[in-house]
């Protein structure tokens, strides 16, 4: 369980953080959404010890993340934001050096690379140079290393930044099936989709603040079924409806240009911090 109290980070004369109060359950998905300077990736760095709070408390299953130790440490397992791999050496030798710092034995460190490397659709692949796979299988070869120790909590930033889609709905398929084992699961994205897709419950961060927190279909359903956009000559206006035929006679009455389209996620976060995502 993750337990956020009081967190503000600061940098020089950037406020990062404000203030963020959060708890995320054992077993949950939770996603992180903001745009690009929102502090996500600040967050997970100070959840995953590698960066100071400035103040507030972050307890991890009971660990406070102030006092690292090897024990703190296997609690978690990190896909940083950028890829951070061992370029020159093989798929099997980055995970095993992974595995050696966590101090796994030789036999089970094999058994469980072998095992890793097969869930994530890379059984073939041990022996060829990181340099040598694509940005997906970088991707992967990141999440298996870090579950290689068996983390209680997966902490994923950006995880499909950059892919395109059919190797997005892969790596949404093995986090889904990485929380099917149990497997507490916090990730940040800037894309709406994706936490529509994935979150139980999804936060969004805007400028250092939690906005609002709540399932996505939750936060959807708040703004109304159907949305309507309309084109103006530099910009765009959304009105919402909760029915679509009382959108229909909005648009039979009006000469401008609609869209005419479902509610989503992208909606909420417009109505609640006045921007977009992206
Ligand atoms: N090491 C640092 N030193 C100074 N300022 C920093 C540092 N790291 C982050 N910041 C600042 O803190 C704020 C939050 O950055 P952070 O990287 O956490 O955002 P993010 O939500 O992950 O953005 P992105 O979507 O671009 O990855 C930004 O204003 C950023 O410039
Ligand atoms: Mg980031």
């Amino acid at each position: 369980m993750i337990k956020i109290e009081n967190l503000c980070k600061t940098y020089k004369t950037i406020q990062a953080l404000n203030d963020v109060n959060l708890q995320v359950n054992k077993g949950e998905l939770f996603a992180f959404l903001g745009p690009n300077g929102a502090g996500k990736t600040t967050t997970i760095r100070i959840l995953t010890g590698l960066t100071r709070l400035s103040s507030g408390r972050v307890m991890l299953n009971g660990f406070n993340v102030e006092n690292p130790g090897i024990e703190s440490r296997r609690q978690c397992g990190l896909v940083p934001q950028s890829i951070n791999l061992d370029q020159e050496l093989s798929v099997f030798e980055n995970l095993n050096i992974h595995g050696r710092l966590f101090r796994m034995n030789k036999q089970k460190r094999i058994r469980k690379i072998q095992e890793l490397l097969d869930y994530v659709e890379m059984g073939d692949r041990k022996k060829t140079l990181v340099k040598n796979l694509s940005g997906g299988m970088k991707r992967r070869l990141m999440i298996a290393r870090a579950l290689l120790h068996s983390p209680a909590i997966l902490f994923l930033d950006e995880p499909t930044v950059g892919l395109d889609a059919g190797m997005r709905r892969k790596i949404w398929a093995l986090i889904k099936k990485t929380q099917q084992h149990g497997i507490t699961i916090f990730l940040t994205t800037h894309y709406i989709e994706e936490a529509e897709f994935l979150a139980d419950r999804v936060a969004f961060l805007d400028r250092g603040n939690i906005v609002v927190v709540d399932s996505p279909g939750n936060l959807i359903n708040s703004q109304g079924t159907w949305a309507l956009d309309r084109l103006m000559e530099d910009d765009m206006e959304t009105i919402y409806f909760n029915d679509r035929k009382e959108a229909n006679n909005y648009i039979a009455i009006r000469k401008d240009s609609f869209t005419l389209r479902r509610v989503n996620l992208e909606d909420s976060f417009l109505a609640l911090t006045g921007k977009k995502v992206k």
